[in-house]
């Protein structure tokens, strides 16, 4: 028998209330230098606060595969601590647990299998032609530096809307979208600002009366779907309707999560993603250009097997969520005493598992700092397992991030479409800092500078 597991909390409290009061508020409002400071001074398992509001921030690779290979019985989502129910509602996925939650996870997952997933490949490509040649035309044909933030959004708002409800509500993308922004906004606010209560004024409000009204859309959609069940492979709401066995509220909250999760994440990333490609010189962004041209060569309908050449696409999309991932941490609250990393987090303890920390721990990654997408070319034997460890932007195990796959494509599919119609470089020098308590997002949104690109920029069909 080995030693016995060193306690985490109190015994290894080696940060709290006492010494650095103000810790607990700074990990909430800008998370990402406290948790650099916490790694520096504690290593990648660390015990914080007293009582009811201990926490225990875990980033160690190894100790996370422990965590997400547990039963997820062992760990709570519906806490009360949990601030997002708010908005997603009390069915929601991200605050459900027990039966309840394998149930509803059970009715999402049919529509994000792979094999579903694929026929968006090709709807994604042309709602992205289509943005950028709008793109291209208010820029016009000289280098201009723009913020791409607003045209990232609105491609993956009109691909998320879609996916969720078809073709029939894309038109109204940016409306549908524009009800959860005030929403999203308020979850970024101080969390002192967002205590309960029931007035009908304020921000808390507002928001109140804007999920009200997307839930009339949704609602909405719902009646027309049991009258006239979908006939769009890709719609799905209309699944959820026609084969789920969830009842109307728990699917109008499914659809507010997912809109809710799969938007600002996916916009965030691609803001990181043209940032980062920016910064690494016109090479990258040749070399991306040369592999879209060979996949996406103007004679499509393109799909999976497409996708699935787009590999230096893929390694940006992975470079950028291991360095920038779109949560730096993400809760979970113990119900039972558990030993993690070899440290005891008795239940009660709110854990924080870290993917900036395991995306950035220099055990793992040489010149972690380094934006290299062809450091997952060769990587040796003895380093593989632990690289696959450490990268977890999107979680792992049962509750690992349902739109995984969703996310991917869309991010592979821009990034390669904007290579082949798009010259980038960057604004500036400096490498951007990063803002955002929930969503992880470059200041500054995506300020690059773009042109055409010469011969084919309004002219798709011309690549390759
Ligand atoms: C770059 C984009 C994204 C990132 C980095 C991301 C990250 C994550 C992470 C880390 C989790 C795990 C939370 C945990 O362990 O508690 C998660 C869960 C989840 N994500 Fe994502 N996500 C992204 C995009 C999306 C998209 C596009 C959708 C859907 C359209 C989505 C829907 C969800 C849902 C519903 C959950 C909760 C799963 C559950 O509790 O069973 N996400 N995401």
């Amino acid at each position: 028998m080995g030693p016995p597991p060193a306690a985490l909390l109190p015994e290894r409290c080696t940060v709290g209330v006492g010494p650095q009061p103000g810790l607990l508020r700074r990990l909430l409002v800008d998370p990402r230098p406290v948790l650099d400071e916490l790694r520096d001074a504690h290593g990648p398992i660390v015990g914080l606060g007293p009582g009811p509001m201990r926490l225990a921030v875990v980033g160690d690779p190894v100790a996370l595969r422990e965590l997400f290979s547990m039963p997820v019985e062992r760990f709570r989502w519906g806490h009360r601590f949990n601030v997002l129910e708010f908005v997603v509602g009390p069915t929601s996925l991200l605050v459900s647990d027990g039966a309840d939650w394998e149930r509803r996870r059970g009715a999402l997952r049919s529509g994000f299998t792979r094999r579903r997933l694929n026929g968006w490949v090709d709807a994604i490509v042309q709602a992205a032609d289509a943005r950028i040649s709008t793109l291209l035309e208010e820029t016009g044909p000289e280098p201009t530096v723009v913020d791409l933030e607003p045209f990232g959004r609105a491609l993956v708002q009109e691909i998320v809307v879609r996916s969720l409800f078809g073709a029939r509500l894309a038109a109204r993308s940016s409306e549908i979208a524009g009800l959860l922004r005030r929403a999203q906004d308020y979850l970024e606010s101080p969390a002192l600002r967002q205590l309960p209560h029931p007035f009908p004024v304020g921000r808390r409000a507002a928001v109140r009366d804007d999920l009200r009204r997307l839930r009339e859309i949704v609602a909405e959609q719902i009646d027309h779907l049991r009258a006239h069940p979908a006939d769009d492979p890709l719609d799905l709401l209309g699944t959820l309707v026609a084969e789920g066995d969830l009842s109307d509220d728990e699917i109008s909250d499914q659809v507010v999560t997912l809109m809710g999760a799969g938007l600002d994440t996916t916009s965030a990333t691609l803001s990181w993603m043209l940032r980062c490609c920016a910064l690494a010189g016109p090479e990258l962004w040749t070399r991306l250009r040369v592999e879209a041209d060979e996949v996406l060569d103007g004679t499509g309908p393109y799909d999976a097997t497409h996708l699935a050449r787009l590999d230096l696409a893929d390694r940006a999309v992975r470079e950028t969520t291991r360095l920038h991932p779109a949560g730096s941490f993400t809760p979970r609250q113990a119900v039972v005493d558990m030993t993690v990393g070899g440290h005891r987090i008795p239940a009660g303890t709110m854990v924080l598992w870290s993917s900036h920390l395991a995306g950035r721990d220099p055990q793992v990654w040489d010149d972690p700092l380094r934006f290299d997408p062809d450091r997952y070319l060769d990587v040796p034997d003895d380093r593989r397992t632990l690289t696959e460890l450490a990268w977890v932007p999107f979680g792992r195990g049962p509750r690992n991030c349902i739109g995984f796959a969703l996310a991917q494509m869309e991010l592979t599919l821009i990034v390669a479409r904007l290579a082949q119609r798009v010259d980038l470089g960057a604004a500036t020098t400096e490498e951007p800092r990063a803002v955002g308590m929930v969503i992880n997002r470059p200041e500054g949104g995506a300020t690059v500078r773009i042109a055409p690109a010469p011969d084919r920029g309004s002219d798709v069909t011309a690549a390759g």
